[in-house]
């Protein structure tokens, strides 16, 4: 396993445990629980109908957020082979990973990298070198989770959009949760329809609508400011 040192981040200094975001991932999180009735939560993908809405930070903030108050280890995959970002959020270095264990030139245990957080561990994107349609293949795939669900309790999955590219439509295979985030105010009801049909005609089990971006959309609607 290697030893990675994550930096101070900006994000993370905002994700104190009392501060209004932490809470809301909290809600998140057991709302998550009690959709797969159950106290454990096995494999989330993190999926959004098209780019920027917000699936990497919150991919990260989940894994956080699941690291602090979930019952196990935590796994945190960028699956985005195309345009990597957990790598950037978490200031550590992309190589080696997600793409050098579907090339088969590592292991998927030996992949895992440490972060700051405890109980969080990360498996970056890797180089892809321009391949994620010919390296993301099905049963590849399936072999890869089959060997990390042994380690992790949970494991959340960021992935690229959906409507572009059909890479997130193959790591659906092996969601238990698929948390598809919207961002409010700019994405086209009629893209996210399209999303939502590209998710079920590839058998999802649990798909899950997440809004991002509300308050900028809605200003009263937390209504922190007035608490605190
Ligand atoms: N709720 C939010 N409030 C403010 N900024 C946000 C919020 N959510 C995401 N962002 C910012 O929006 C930008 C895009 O977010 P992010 O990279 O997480 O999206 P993404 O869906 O992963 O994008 P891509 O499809 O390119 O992978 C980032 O700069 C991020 O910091
Ligand atoms: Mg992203």
């Amino acid at each position: 396993m290697k030893k990675q040192k994550s930096h101070k981040n900006p994000l993370f200094s905002k994700f104190q445990t009392d501060s209004p975001e932490a809470i809301e991932f909290r809600r998140i999180f057991s709302k998550i629980q009690s959709l797969n009735n159950s106290q454990q939560i096995k494999n989330v993908m993190i999926s959004s109908a098209t780019a920027g809405e917000g699936k990497s930070t919150i991919s990260t903030l989940l894994a956080i957020t699941c690291s602090r108050y979930g019952n196990g280890k935590t796994l945190l995959i960028d699956s985005d082979l195309r345009r990597p970002q957990i790598h950037k959020i978490l200031k550590i270095e992309k190589e080696t990973g997600l793409a050098d264990i579907l090339r088969g030139k590592i292991q998927p245990l030996e992949a895992i990298k440490n972060t700051d957080i405890k109980n969080l561990k990360v498996i970056t994107a890797g180089n892809s070198n321009g391949s994620a349609t010919r390296l993301l293949k099905v049963n590849k795939i399936k072999s890869v989770f089959t060997e990390l669900q042994w380690v992790f309790e949970t494991i959340i999955i960021d992935t690229p959009p959906i409507v572009p590219v059909n890479d997130s439509l193959i790591i659906n295979l092996v969601a238990d949760t698929t948390l598809l985030v919207i961002k409010a105010g700019k994405t086209q009801r009629e893209i996210v329809k399209r999303a939502i049909d590209l998710i079920q005609d590839a058998g999802v089990k649990n798909l899950n609508l997440l809004v991002n971006n509300l308050n900028n959309v809605l200003p009263y609607y937390y209504g922190y400011k007035y608490y605190k």
